[in-house]
C-alpha cells in the first residue's frame, strides 16, 4: 500500500467493480475506464479535498470557464505490471515536469511533482488489477487539468481541478501508418503553445488531419508555420527519421513537444551505436533521401503509440512509399527492446522505472 503523506487523499473504493466486464483480450484504446479516479481542487491559493472515489461524471455549471476557453493541460503515461505483481511506471516524473511546463503557459497552478507522484501512485495502487500483464498492453494514464470559475469572463480561472483516470489499452495502432506532409495548415506558431500538452492544440489539429484521412493518410507530418519548410511532429508524436546509420529528429522547441519517448528512444539510440542528430530537419532532405534510397525508415514516436513506423510519406502530390517497416531493423529492435524494458524485464539501466 503507498502511504498518503503530502495529501491526505480521502479513499472512497466503489462496491461495483467493472473488472469483470472487461474483455481483456480484445483492449481497445481509450473506451474501458478502471474503477477509480483521482480529484483534487484548486481554490484560494492552495489544492485541497483529494480524494479517490469510482470512475463517475463531472458536474459542472454550463458557464465553467475551461468548456468556453480551453484552459485545460493533459499528460499521457502507461503503467506496466510484471509476474511479481509490481506495478511499474516509467520516467513519471518527466510527465510530472512536463505537466508544470504547460501548466505555467496556460496560466494554471503548479502540481507540485511529489504531490503529482502521490496521486498517481495511489490511485494506481488501488487500481493495480486494471494493469495488463500481457506484452503490448499497459494502463493508459490521463492526468489532466481544468479551470473551473463558473464565469464567462476571459481571465485565468481562479479554481482549478487537477484530475487523474486509467484506461487499460492494447496497441494505439495496430499497423504501419501512410502518412501526408501538411503545407496548408499549421499545429503551432512560434510564441504559441505548441510545447504545452494543452486541449486546444490537439482541437486543432482535427480538421486538417480530417482532410488527409479522407484522402487515405493516417496522420500529417507537421511543417513550421512560417515557410513549412521544416518537419516538426507527426500527427501527436515526435518523428523520428534514420537516413544511413544517422537517427534524426526535430530539435524540441517551443512549436514541439519535448517528447518522452522521444527522448528516451534517441539515449537508446546513442548507447546501442547509433548517431543521432537533434536539428532542423528539412522537408526537402527527406524527400531527396526518399529519392536517393538513403531514408532508412521514419517512425512517430509518443506515449500513446509507442512507437508508430510509416510506410508511406505523401507531398505535394506524389505517395513516396517507404521500405517496408515489417523488415525495419531499428525501430523493430527498438520496439521491442522498450516493450520488455518497461515491463520490468530489461536491467534497468538508465534508471527509468519505478516500481511499487
Ligand atoms: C500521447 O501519446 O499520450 C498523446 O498525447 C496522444 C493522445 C492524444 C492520444
Amino acid at each position: 500500500m503507498i502511504q498518503s503523506n503530502i495529501l491526505d487523499i480521502k479513499i472512497k473504493k466503489t462496491k461495483n467493480s467493472k473488472i469483470n466486464t472487461l474483455d481483456w483480450d480484445n483492449l481497445v484504446f481509450g473506451r474501458a475506464f478502471s474503477d477509480h479516479m483521482f480529484v483534487m481542487d484548486y481554490k484560494d491559493g492552495k489544492w485541497c479535498n483529494a480524494q479517490i472515489s469510482e470512475f463517475k461524471d463531472l458536474n459542472f455549471s454550463p458557464a465553467t470557464s475551461v468548456l468556453h476557453y480551453g484552459q485545460t493541460i493533459f499528460e499521457g503515461m502507461k503503467a506496466y505490471r510484471n509476474e511479481d505483481n509490481s506495478a511499474i511506471l516509467f520516467r513519471p516524473e518527466e510527465n510530472a515536469k512536463r505537466f508544470n511546463i504547460s501548466a505555467e503557459r496556460m496560466c494554471m497552478p503548479e502540481v507540485p511533482v511529489p504531490m503529482f507522484l502521490e496521486a498517481l501512485k495511489t490511485l494506481l495502487d488501488i487500481d493495480r488489477e486494471w494493469i495488463p500483464t500481457k506484452s503490448g498492453n499497459s494502463l493508459y494514464i490521463r492526468p489532466f487539468m481544468i479551470a473551473t470559475d463558473p464565469y464567462v469572463g476571459i481571465r485565468p480561472s481562479e479554481t482549478y481541478k487537477f484530475i487523474i483516470f486509467s484506461c487499460p489499452v492494447g496497441k494505439y495502432y495496430t499497423e504501419s501508418v501512410p502518412v501526408k506532409i501538411e503545407t496548408k495548415y499549421s499545429r503551432a506558431v512560434s510564441g504559441g503553445t505548441g510545447y504545452a500538452k494543452a486541449g486546444g492544440n490537439y482541437a486543432g489539429s482535427l480538421y486538417p488531419a480530417l482532410l488527409a484521412q479522407k484522402d487515405g493518410y493516417r496522420q500529417l507530418i507537421w511543417t513550421d508555420a512560417k515557410e513549412h519548410k521544416y518537419i516538426e511532429e507527426a500527427g501527436t508524436m515526435n518523428v523520428v527519421f534514420q537516413i544511413g546509420n544517422t537517427l534524426i529528429t526535430p530539435k524540441s522547441s517551443d512549436t514541439i513537444l519535448a517528447g518522452i519517448t522521444r527522448r528516451s528512444v534517441l539515449d537508446i539510440a546513442r548507447d546501442w551505436g547509433y548517431k543521432v542528430e537533434e536539428r532542423k530537419v528539412t522537408v526537402k532532405e527527406i524527400i531527396d533521401a526518399i529519392k536517393n534510397n538513403s531514408l532508412v525508415e521514419a517512425f512517430g514516436a509518443g506515449t500513446a503509440a509507442t512507437i508508430a513506423q510509416i510506410n508511406l510519406i505523401h507531398f505535394d502530390g506524389i505517395d513516396y512509399k517507404l521500405n517496408d517497416p515489417s523488415k525495419s531493423e531499428f525501430s523493430n529492435k527498438l520496439l521491442a527492446y522498450l516493450t520488455s524494458y518497461k515491463m520490468g524485464n530489461e536491467e534497468d539501466k538508465f534508471n527509468w522505472l519505478v516500481k511499487f
